[in-house]
């Protein structure tokens, strides 16, 4: 795998791969590389000739400047892991080569923007994400690029600023991946003591809870909402936002008719996690879907 640090080593270094018309896939992170990182190298890889893994905590994201001065930073462990997932490029760009002086130009999505995250963080954020995604799509110009479901109002403006924009990239999403007691992985979980670990397992719980009461046949978003919320009080969190929104516009719906997005975001000490399930209304005849969704999540590269 070789590291590149500025735009001009990543175009060369993929260009011999564009002129024989070999697929390059790519997937942003903001590094501290965990399982669910790796899913989406470990698919790339399968599908696309040339892999290619961005790592760069994008500071015109972060909403608070504490989270931004913890956020774990390792990049050689993250070179390692990405080689052994077997990323062949990985882009580490200094803050200077992505918004170098006299940087003027911001991406907003509006609308999806406004809800979930975007409420509880300000504009800011996703003007944030936008604007460094669209900037990595144009540095790179990869075929299909691959995000994950655990965030998934990220991947909704993503798809949006791609469409919208006319960008010649596909945009995929992955299903989220979890700890083996449910915890969605993060690289924010690093910073959680034992017992805010321990805590963190109320988002899961929340996110189960409305699923199997939507497995009986349960279709009102207030009570399928409130047993959310019951199964977080023994952990004693309380929700910054827990919404079951439409998954393509995350306007907030009131009854379960069709697959729904239930978003949760809690703070447990300093530290905020997000989560979120697809849930599905049982339909008559047909058996219960209670997972994350999933034809996206078989991409080819064929772009
Ligand atoms: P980061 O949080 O590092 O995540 C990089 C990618 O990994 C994102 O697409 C995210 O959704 C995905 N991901 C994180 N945890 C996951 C999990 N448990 N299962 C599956 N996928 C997971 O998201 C960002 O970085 C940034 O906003 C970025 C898109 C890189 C722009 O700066």
């Amino acid at each position: 795998m070789r590291t590149v640090r500025t735009v001009a080593e990543l175009r060369e270094a993929l260009a011999p791969a564009r002129r024989e018309g070999r697929t390059i896939g790519l997937v942003p992170t903001m590094g501290a590389l965990h399982d669910g990182h790796l899913s989406l190298v470990h698919l790339v890889r399968e599908r696309c000739e040339v892999v290619v893994v961005s790592l760069f905590v994008n500071p015109a994201q972060f909403n608070e400047r504490g989270d931004l001065e913890r956020y774990p930073r390792d990049e050689r462990r993250d070179a390692e892991i990405a080689a052994a997932a077997g990323a062949d490029v990985l882009f580490a760009p200094s803050v200077e080569e992505v918004y170098p002086t006299g940087f003027a130009t911001t991406v907003e999505v509006l609308g999806v923007t406004e809800r979930l995250e975007g409420a509880a963080r300000g504009a800011a954020h996703f003007r944030g994400v936008s604007t460094v995604v669209t900037k990595l799509l144009c540095m790179a110009l990869p075929d299909v690029a691959y995000f994950g479901q655990k965030d998934a109002q990220q991947v909704v403006v993503i798809r949006h600023l791609a469409r919208d924009l006319n960008l010649p990239v596909r945009i995929e999403a992955l299903p989220t991946v979890r700890e083996p007691d449910g915890l969605a992985m993060s690289s924010r979980n690093a910073l959680l003591s034992s017992d805010e670990r321990a805590r963190a397992l109320a988002l899961p719980a929340a996110l189960d809870a409305a699923r199997a009461l939507a497995a009986t046949g349960e279709h009102s978003a207030h009570r399928l909402l409130n047993a959310a919320r019951a199964a977080l009080h023994p952990f004693d969190v309380e929700p910054e936002y827990l919404e079951l929104v439409e998954p393509e516009t995350l306007e907030p719906i009131d009854t379960l008719t069709h697959e729904a997005l239930l978003a949760i975001a809690a703070r447990i000490g300093d530290v905020r996690l997000i989560d979120n399930a697809i849930l599905a209304p049982i339909a008559t005849g047909a058996p219960t879907t209670t997972q994350e969704p999933k034809g996206e999540a078989i991409a080819t590269c064929n772009a």
